[in-house]
């Protein structure tokens, strides 16, 4: 179960998310998750509350971020424990309470030992760590017989009669650079539901979500915010230059935009 060659080039330049690209402690930074999460947390409980999230669960919810979901999983659930995990832990404190522990822990930390849980859910994480096989086998170890290991990532289904216009050019020179500067790859995000079912997962399925991109909503700001801020990083691809990036940005904040934009695949799987 090795990660491909790609993979180990980012890691050998070191790049990580959180210190490489997005830090936690720009001032957009937790604006920009939060304009994500805002987007899909509908989708998101909708699916947790299908496989019966809610009293009595013990819930780990992996790279929490702002901590909507966790936040949804007791309040709203009624879990009994929600475990929110995050490398930066700095948007998560205020939530901390009887029930809500949050854990400040690298997830590709080996010595890791979060406990036995009914649920695990992980939304754009793991499509940042070039881990990601190994990790899912680790998540899946972690539940307890008859949890569900949940995981959510990017999907592009991109026009392929469009190579040359701003937009596209911004946007594969954002998956090249996020590749190449902190190891991330949306290639494997369909292997999901094989990958939960090599683990030995009961109850395989996955879906997918690709959500209206209008201009001036959460989800427009978060790819304006999100271009904006690797900005260095797209023009270093020689995709694209400043210009070209200014036109992107133009035209996702216009009534000509005209796009399927990226989605989110669920996949989940249940422990025996
Ligand atoms: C794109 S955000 C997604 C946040 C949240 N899951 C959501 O969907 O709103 C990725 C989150 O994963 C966290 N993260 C990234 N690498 C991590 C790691 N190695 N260990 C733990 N958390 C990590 C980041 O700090 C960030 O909060």
């Amino acid at each position: 179960m090795t990660d491909s060659p790609s993979h180990g080039a980012a890691r050998a330049r070191g790049g990580r998310y959180g210190q490489d690209l997005f830090e936690p402690e720009h001032p957009q930074e937790a604006e920009r998750i939060d304009a994500g999460a805002l987007v899909y947390d509908p989708f998101t409980t909708r699916r947790l509350q299908a496989l019966g999230a809610g009293r009595g669960w013990r819930c780990l919810e992996v790279g929490a971020g702002t901590g909507t979901v966790a936040r949804w999983l007791l309040e709203e659930a009624g879990a009994e424990e929600v475990v929110a995990l995050d490398r930066d832990t700095g948007a998560l404190t205020a939530l901390a309470g009887p029930r809500l522990r949050v854990v400040a822990a690298d997830l590709t930390d080996e010595s890791l030992r979060p406990g036995r849980f009914d649920l695990i859910h992980a939304r754009f994480v793991l499509m940042h760590l070039p881990e990601r096989r190994r990790l899912i086998s680790r998540l899946a170890g972690w539940l307890n017989p008859g949890g569900w290991l949940v995981l959510g990532d990017a999907v592009e289904l991109p026009d392929l009669l469009d190579t040359s216009s701003a937009y596209r050019r911004t946007m594969d020179a954002m998956w090249q650079a996020l590749r190449t500067t902190i190891g991330t790859d949306t290639s494997s995000v369909s292997a999901y539901p094989h990958f939960l079912r090599a683990e030995g997962l009961q109850n395989v399925a996955a879906e997918l979500f690709c959500p209206p991109l209008v201009a001036g909503s959460p989800l427009a700001r978060f790819w304006s915010e999100t271009w904006s801020r690797m900005r260095p990083a797209l023009e270093a691809t020689g995709r694209v230059d400043t210009d070209v990036v200014e036109e992107a940005l133009v035209y996702l904040s216009s009534s000509r935009l005209a796009e399927l934009g990226p989605g989110m695949a669920m996949a989940w799987g249940q422990r025996s």
